[in-house]
């Protein structure tokens, strides 16, 4: 499964790029805002840090405006995805931009004919947002497993982006569940590499050496 990290911060995503294990980022117009920087230059910061897919929402929600959109992200580096919305525009704009050659990652995604749909339009990534649907008591995890499903069903090559993930326990369902890819925030990447048992067990080697060899 590849690693994303879901974060519009520099910061964070240098940190996760030198742990060795960032295959790519996700943004959106929330985490960009958050920062309070300038898109464009955000975005191609973003890509000299990450070789892998970056994704660059639009902001637009016509077809029109998202072509413009989406052309214009696609020109601030070849690892931009450009991001789209699970509608009716988003779809046909995901059919065209794809048509273009342009990778596109579509988001907001809640039931799986969204998913399917988008992949018959050419979708390189489909978003599903898993704690978002847990947030209204419904099982975000399942969604995973039905877009799994179908798209092996019909060899759909739209790769599965789980988002909206909250805690490890997500993290792990999603990888559990044939997930391709999981978005993660930067806290849960760091909340994975902490366990009591390695952190015990690591003050305990190193005590009994002390013991024995001296500091
Ligand atoms: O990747 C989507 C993500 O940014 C949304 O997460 O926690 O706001 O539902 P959340």
């Amino acid at each position: 499964m590849d690693l994303y990290i879901d974060t519009a911060s520099l910061d964070e995503i240098k940190q996760a790029a030198d742990m060795g294990v960032l295959d790519g980022v996700t943004t959106n117009p929330s985490l960009i805002a958050k920062e309070g920087v300038d898109y464009g230059k955000r975005l191609a910061e973003i890509c000299e840090v990450v070789e892998g897919p970056v994704s660059a929402e639009v902001i637009a929600t016509d077809y029109a405006g998202m072509i413009t959109e989406g052309r214009h992200h696609a020109k601030i580096a070849d690892n931009i995805v450009i991001k789209l919305p699970c509608t009716i525009d988003g779809l046909k704009a995901c059919k065209t931009l794809s048509d273009e050659g342009s990778r596109t990652n579509l988001t907001l995604c809640f039931q799986p004919l969204q998913a399917l749909m988008v992949a018959k339009a050419g979708a390189y990534l489909v978003s599903p947002f898993i704690g978002r649907l847990d947030d209204i008591a419904q099982d975000g995890m399942e969604l995973i497993g039905q877009i799994r499903e179908i798209y092996d069903n019909y060899g759909l090559p739209t790769k599965i982006l789980a988002a909206s993930i909250r805690h490890p326990l997500h993290f792990v369902q999603c990888a559990l569940a044939g997930a391709d890819v999981a978005t993660v925030p930067f806290k849960v990447i760091t909340q994975v590499m902490h366990h009591p048992l390695t952190d015990n067990g690591l003050e305990k080697f190193l005590a009994d050496y002390n013991k024995a060899f001296g500091q």
